[in-house]
């Protein structure tokens, strides 16, 4: 096994800049951290609560949240945890941090205070720094995540663990490639080697620190092959710089077959791909996104894709479902609505607790399926690397094409392929751009559409795609013509 571990030289120069970067990364201290990170108790660590889930075949609940001013996001996530029964918590960021922008951050909390309200789309973790941070673990009794957008968190990394967070979302595909417009890949994954290696530290310091890929990437129709082979290279990439607690993720497509066997083909995928890449010590535990694109208005239609969601993530048995609100189609929700999003996902996950996982043969077949289209791409993406490196494969697979993530902002992405729903609901393949998929293979994709196209008496085409984005906002999941 090859030793692809970044250098203490390499990471300790680094550190030195990066907490220089901003006056709060001067509170940085790896020992008190450590320290801290081992007084927590059990249940407030985000991999133990996992493992034990996984273990025990139940599915966890996480919200998203997030505002500007440290008091006001205790109060929110304690309200989500008490009224919102979440069993974990998540700290969503704002936007100028995620793009580093912590002097803008910053007016954002003087105005947020003036206005006696949030004016920033979540918590910037940085300005607020280690002590303010700390005070928002301290005051809940659940485990707390870090969940952003940010293609350089190294800083929010150092500041936030060093808080008490026990889990670190995002990779150096995931939260550059849907997030930012001309990152160079290369750049963004050497940022997230950084924030691997300083949960690997912590790792070796007795610390389990959890970490999880983004898994929906751009959340609009992305094919589950697609989803998974990144997840498998972000995985692969965070494991070799000494994580252990990895949750990987799928977003929520909408045809339950495909959702549950998009969730069984990463798990199966991910086990072969680790174990045969030399990790056989991997905490690997699933998260299952409800549903990313465009929702309902109508906060009655809105608790249906919520339902259904949570149908399809504990039906797959995903370790955790992340949960959306009634006020999805309107921006970031009101406490109320958020735990009530929590709620209507609690009912339906405890009402098939006890009913096992869905299988069947559609079931296997597309979990055949899903798995023969990601190794494809996979191996596509290795051929152009030497010696299996992840990191080489995802460059390479991104600029040729191999990979190419639908409807992504980024340069880096080739943005050829285009999805569309087959008469069933299920995403399929219309224009696969480079990807490397087998013939017959992309003659099924083609036949499913056919089947499709013919129902509705038109021609497979561009307009069905623009159709199918809209859909289930419009309250369907096919976009037909009217
Ligand atoms: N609070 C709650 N939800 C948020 N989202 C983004 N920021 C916040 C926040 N501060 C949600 C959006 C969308 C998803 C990408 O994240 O509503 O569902």
């Amino acid at each position: 096994m090859i030793d692809r571990k970044m250098s203490k030289e390499s990471f300790e120069t680094q550190r030195t800049e990066v907490l220089k970067s901003w006056p709060t990364g001067a509170d940085v201290d790896f020992d008190a951290a450590v320290a801290l990170q081992r007084a927590i108790p059990e249940e407030k660590n985000f991999a133990a609560a996992m493992k034990k889930a996984d273990a025990e075949g139940r599915t966890l609940l996480q919200p998203r949240a997030g505002v500007a001013l440290v008091d006001e996001h205790i109060r929110l996530l304690k309200y989500l945890e008490t009224e919102g029964e979440a069993d974990l918590l998540p700290t969503t960021i704002d936007a100028y941090t995620r793009q580093n922008r912590y002097t803008e951050a910053a007016k954002g909390i003087e105005k947020s205070q003036a206005a006696g309200t949030s004016l920033l789309n979540g918590f910037p973790a940085v300005n607020h720094g280690v002590a303010e941070c700390r005070r928002v673990t301290e005051a809940v009794s659940k485990p707390v995540q870090v969940r952003h957008g940010t293609p350089d968190a190294r800083l929010l990394a150092e500041i936030t663990l060093a808080a008490g967070f026990t889990a670190f979302e995002g990779g150096g595909i995931s939260y550059n490639i849907p997030y930012a417009k001309n990152v160079p890949l290369r750049s963004s994954i050497q940022y997230w080697k950084y924030v691997d290696r300083l949960v690997g530290l912590y790792e070796e310091a007795g610390v389990r620190i959890n970490r999880e890929p983004f898994g929906p990437l751009t959340g609009t129709l992305v094919p589950p092959c697609v989803s998974h082979a990144v997840a498998i290279l972000e995985g692969l990439l965070a494991l070799e710089q000494g994580v252990v607690s990895l949750t990987l993720g799928y977003g929520q497509c909408g045809n339950l077959i495909q959702d549950v066997a998009a969730i069984i083909s990463l798990r199966n995928l991910a086990r072969t791909y680790f174990s045969e890449a030399g990790f056989e010590h991997v905490e690997l535990t699933t998260v299952f996104h409800q549903w990313m694109g465009g929702f309902p208005e109508d906060e009655a239609k809105a608790f249906g894709v919520i339902s259904w969601g949570s149908v399809a993530g504990r039906l797959a048995g995903a370790t955790k479902i992340i949960v959306k609100s009634p006020h999805e189609a309107m921006g970031i929700p009101t406490k109320e609505a958020n735990a009530q999003g929590l709620r209507t996902s609690r009912q339906i996950v405890n009402m098939l607790s006890d009913q096992g996982m869905l299988d069947s043969q559609a079931v296997q077949r597309e979990v055949a399926l899903i798995e023969r289209e990601t190794r494809a791409i996979l191996e596509g993406a290795f051929a152009l690397s030497s010696g299996r490196d992840p990191e080489e494969a995802a460059v390479r697979a991104f600029e040729a094409g191999i990979i190419d993530v639908p409807f992504a902002p980024s340069n880096q992405n080739q943005g050829k392929i285009l999805p569309m729903r087959d008469n069933e609901g299920y995403v399929r393949i219309f224009k696969a751009g480079s990807l490397p998929l087998p013939q017959d293979v992309l003659d099924f994709h083609r036949e499913r559409l056919e089947d499709r196209a013919k129902a509705e008496g038109r021609l497979v085409s561009l307009r069905m795609v623009t159709d199918d984005i809209y859909a289930i906002g419009k309250g369907r999941l096919v976009g037909r013509p009217l």
